[in-house]
């Protein structure tokens, strides 16, 4: 198992290298906030917020988790997370899941999104909690709320299921804080996969199996991996907005990578080594 850790960090090492030469760049137009905090010792770091996959829904503060170890390096043009010092870091064990139940407790791990939530923590307590708001919808139909569109912009132009699912489709309707199944009982928002999959069974049975979503970790068969829940990726007030590319930011793409010391361009990469 070492064995396979120890070029895969050397690697992680490698691409941090690379990160910082090219934060070093960018550093000379534009006063960035990607220097690693222990090269201002002198002065206090500023603090480094990047995000995940999803921008503005997977914010993640970058810290040292030993002298010279950040928890995550990002990139200075898009503030995104390029390398990870510990894919494990702030993750949680992901909870019981059908036909995941072969996998040891601890081995499959997320990161809570309930963290990421603005307002999770007054959802069913402080608003909606059989007293305020008063009234209870009548039914699931879709109405305009303008308090929650003020809260959460992306509804006010709600896009998922071209007008055919609407709020307590997913949102539990007497405990706000958590999502609804199809028989009616809870699910927690840090299993959003199991809302989802009540719709996009497709999709939930191709994530198991690992063949839509992103896991990163281990890449042994028994090794502990972190997987990306849907909504790290999917917008789901928004995933079918074309004009805002299906809830998906558009990133800046990364400046090529440097390349290996002594070569002097990369014309070897336009010779395929294979000819087809
Ligand atoms: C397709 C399912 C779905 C529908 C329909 C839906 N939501 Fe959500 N909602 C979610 C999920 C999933 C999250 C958690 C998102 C995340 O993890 O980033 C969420 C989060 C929220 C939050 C918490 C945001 C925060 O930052 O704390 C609010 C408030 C909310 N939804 C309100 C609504 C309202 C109001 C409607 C109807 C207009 C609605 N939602 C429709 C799935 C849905
Ligand atoms: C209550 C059922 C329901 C739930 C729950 C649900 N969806 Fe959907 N979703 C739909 C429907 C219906 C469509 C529209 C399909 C169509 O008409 O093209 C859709 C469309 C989508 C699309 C766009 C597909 C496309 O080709 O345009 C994505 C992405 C998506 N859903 C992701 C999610 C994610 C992620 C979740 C969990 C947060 C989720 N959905 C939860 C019903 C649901
Ligand atoms: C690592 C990011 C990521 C994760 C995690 C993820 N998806 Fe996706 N998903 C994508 C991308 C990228 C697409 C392609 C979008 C496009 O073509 O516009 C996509 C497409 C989809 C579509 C539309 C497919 C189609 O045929 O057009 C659905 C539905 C969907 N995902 C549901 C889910 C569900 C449910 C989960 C969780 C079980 C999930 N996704 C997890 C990134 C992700």
């Amino acid at each position: 198992m070492n064995k396979l850790i120890i070029p895969a960090l050397a690697l992680a090492l490698c691409g941090g290298a690379l990160v910082s030469v090219i934060a070093q760049d960018a550093a000379k137009t534009e006063a960035t906030a990607t220097q690693p905090p222990a090269a201002a010792a002198s002065e206090p770091a500023a603090e480094v917020l990047c995000f995940e996959s999803r921008k503005d829904a997977s914010k993640t503060t970058q810290r040292e988790l030993a002298p010279g170890l950040p928890n995550v390096r990002c990139s200075p043009t898009t503030s995104a997370v390029l390398w990870y010092g510990d894919p494990y870091d702030g993750t949680r064990p992901m909870g019981k899941m059908p036909l995941l139940d072969k996998i040891p407790e601890g081995q499959a791990v997320v990161k809570p999104r309930s963290e990421q939530m603005m307002f999770l923590a007054q959802c069913a307590t402080a608003c909606h909690n059989g007293v305020i708001p008063p009234g209870f919808p009548k039914d699931k139909r879709a109405v305009p709320i303008p308090t929650m569109e003020a809260m959460v912009p992306d509804l006010k132009d709600f896009q998922h299921g071209r007008g055919r699912i609407w709020c307590l489709d997913c949102h539990h309707p007497t405990k706000r804080n958590m999502f609804v199944d199809n028989y009616g009982d809870t699910i927690a928002f840090d299993q959003p996969q199991l809302l989802c999959g009540k719709c996009h069974g497709d999709k939930l049975r191709d994530w198991r199996d690992g063949i839509h979503g992103k896991r990163i970790g281990e890449f042994t068969n028994t090794g502990k991996k972190r997987w990306f829940s849907c909504p790290e990726c999917h917008n789901p007030h928004n995933v079918q907005d074309g004009a805002r590319n299906r809830g998906f930011a558009q990133l800046q793409p990364e400046p090529p990578p440097q390349l290996p010391h002594g070569m002097k361009d990369a014309a070897y990469e336009k010779t395929p080594p294979i000819p087809h």
